[in-house]
């Protein structure tokens, strides 16, 4: 999730890159780069704001008309100044900026070291422009052809070749990439936010197409090398707006975003018949996996909760004890610790006080520690000693929504890697779940297709002074999310309760039109549910619940159903939470609530 940009015409091409990438900065970036083209090619690049690299090209003098640059949000690799992009072959001759994660950089990178390459970066990047290297005959466009030919993963790339100053070359594959038009100059971003000082007409590449943008004018073309007529598409946005992409809030667009950052934080991480889970980060033996006989999980809030649901999916498929802390009082706890115990850390940040501390008292106690985080780099990435990123890209809204799923995500990975080691599920069982994974940015889409129910749903409750999620297993963990949510967002009083607790002292509090959110979708548990439901709407309570398509029984007993794609009983916290987070924003936005930055809260919680 980084920034691209790129600008060809008669003005000076600096300015205008930096200015792009300035647009982007709420994108996030740990490090900016550019590179632009006058007699061969020059590259200017620096670790930090962006403004690091305005300061270090202050009095430098360029005269060049093209040039592209990035900010980075490091994914493979520290963030630093090799790391940073853009990043050239051996010899200078090429030079590339890239969005998005090459699965296949490894073998390509150990493929190309054998025939001379030399590497200066971590990243999956770096092997773009050396493939260039490789495959160039005198033609950049064929050359980009063949690069994405041989890479398998998401990208948006733009290259420049010192031979061809007269042209950037970009691809795109699942990763937004959008040319800007003008008059006598073309420009690229990543973002529509870096273009709209410039223009408004814009062409937005598909997933497959090449675009050669020059001065005077753009060819796109398709896979198959054919030219396509591509429809111009004037943007209406504000400035603002095209920051949140059209949407309202960045809550709003990070929910909606789900698809996209599940699926990469699956890319790469499964064998392609889906038998099993490929974590090569993951430097755990077999051996120590098999000899792991307890795990402690460790988190806060979201991060928490996205913890409550990986014990229960360890302990299920893994047949291995989990506890799970919330980190401030994990750190104080003394917990027992013994050999052949495992620490799990989650943090969306990476720089959470409590979490850290909670990590530091597990190393003290000789415990081996794995994150699960979003920061690459981050202080708990760098002390753990092993890390599972969640490819969420930036999270801006404090409300964590897409930080959250994508860590449910690494859990699920986790868990499964350690039931294919242990032997603990079935190979059938195994390759079911991994199926069904794949698909799960397929149901959230479809949750996201018609949200207006939800919506609806939101505003007959947003006066509520109240409201209650309830649920069993796997749904409770789910419940206590959703109730956060709602909670930290629009300031109703909500809580979260094991259905079957109710009567032991809650029920008491339910009253006449309170909503209670049941949470329905383990069918092994659904009559229990069921009889739960019923107790709360017995008392006045009014009922939306939430269940897999076609448990239409729940029908009987709920006012409101929001329903969810069937997938396997395991997998549906992924799915059922979208609703959640969806009713939550809608209920905030209905009672006028500042959704992105709600009162009394920090994004980053890097004090006790
Ligand atoms: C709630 C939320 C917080 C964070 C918590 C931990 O929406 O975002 O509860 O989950 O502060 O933060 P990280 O994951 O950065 O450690």
């Amino acid at each position: 999730m980084c920034g691209i940009v790129g600008y060809i015409g008669h003005r000076e091409a600096v300015p205008i890159l930096i200015e792009g990438l300035k647009k982007l900065e709420y994108r996030g970036y740990d490090s900016a780069g550019i590179a632009v083209l006058k007699d061969g090619i020059r590259i200017e690049k620096q670790v930090g704001k962006l403004e690091f690299l305005e300061q270090e090209l202050d009095g430098k003098i360029f005269t060049a008309r093209v040039g592209i640059g990035h900010t980075r949000w490091a994914t493979h690799g520290k963030p630093s100044k090799n790391n940073a992009h853009p990043h050239a072959d051996c010899k200078g001759r090429f030079v590339v900026v890239h969005n998005g994660i090459i699965e296949n950089y490894i073998p390509l990178k150990e493929w190309l070291q054998e025939q001379g390459h030399k590497f200066i970066s971590e990243t999956d990047t770096e092997v773009l422009p050396h493939l260039l290297e490789h495959f160039y005959q005198g033609d950049l466009v064929t050359a980009v052809q063949q690069v994405i030919a041989k890479v398998r993963g998401s990208y948006a790339m733009a290259a420049l070749a010192a031979e061809e100053p007269d042209k950037i070359v970009v691809a795109r594959n699942d990763s937004p990439l959008i040319v800007g038009l003008g008059e006598n100059e073309n420009y690229l971003a990543s973002d529509i936010p870096a273009l709209l000082k410039h223009t408004r007409q814009t062409l937005i590449l598909e997933d497959g197409e090449i675009a050669v943008i020059s001065a005077r004018g753009v060819k796109v073309f398709g896979r198959e090398g054919q030219e396509i007529n591509k429809k111009v598409f004037e943007v209406k946005w504000k400035a603002e707006q095209a920051e949140k992409h059209g949407y309202e809030h960045f809550m709003l667009k990070e929910i909606f975003e789900q698809p996209k950052v599940l699926r990469d934080t699956l890319r790469g991480r499964i064998s392609d018949d889906n038998a099993a889970v490929v974590l090569d980060e993951i430097s755990l033996t077999p051996e120590e996996i098999k000899n792991t006989n307890k795990i402690f999980i460790t988190a806060c809030g979201t991060a928490y909760h996205a913890g409550l649901v990986g014990k229960y999916v360890i302990e299920k498929l893994a047949r291995l004890p989990v506890e799970v802390d919330i980190a401030s009082e994990f750190r104080y706890r003394e917990p027992i610790i013994e050999p052949g115990s495992l620490v799990i850390v989650v943090s969306q940040s990476g720089e959470t006080a409590d979490t850290l501390a909670a990590l530091r008292e597990a190393h003290r106690q000789g415990a081996k520690v794995i994150a699960i985080t979003n920061v690459v780099d981050s202080s708990i990435a760098r002390e753990a000693d092993e890390v599972i990123y969640t490819w969420a890209g930036p999270e801006i809204a404090v409300a964590s929504t897409k930080a959250y799923t994508t860590q449910l995500t690494a859990m699920y990975l986790l868990a499964l890697h350690f039931a294919g080691i242990r032997g603990t599920q079935e190979p059938e069982e195994i390759k079911r779940i991994i199926t069904d994974m794949r698909n799960i940015s397929r149901g959230v889409e479809s949750i996201l297709a018609s949200t207006e129910h939800i919506e609806a749903f939101a505003g007959h409750y947003a006066s509520c002074e109240d409201a209650f999620f309830i649920g069993r297993g796997l749904d409770y963990t789910v419940a206590m999310e959703g109730s956060l949510k709602l909670k930290e967002i629009s300031y109703i009083h909500a809580e979260a309760y094991a259905a079957g607790e109710l009567k032991h002292g809650t029920l008491a509090l339910i009253v006449e039109n309170v909503p209670v959110v049941a949470l329905a979708t383990q069918p092994a548990l659904l009559e229990k549910m069921i009889s739960n439901i019923k107790e709360v709407h017995a008392r006045g309570a009014s009922i939306i619940a939430l269940a897999l398509e076609g448990m239409t029984e729940i029908e009987e007993v709920a006012e409101r159903v929001i329903y969810v794609p069937k997938i396997h009983p395991i997998l549906t916290s992924v799915l059922t939470v979208v609703p959640l987070q969806l009713l939550a924003y809608y209920m905030a936005v209905a009672r006028g609530c500042d959704v992105d930055k709600p009162r009394n809260l920090a994004k980053a919680v890097t004090v006790e």
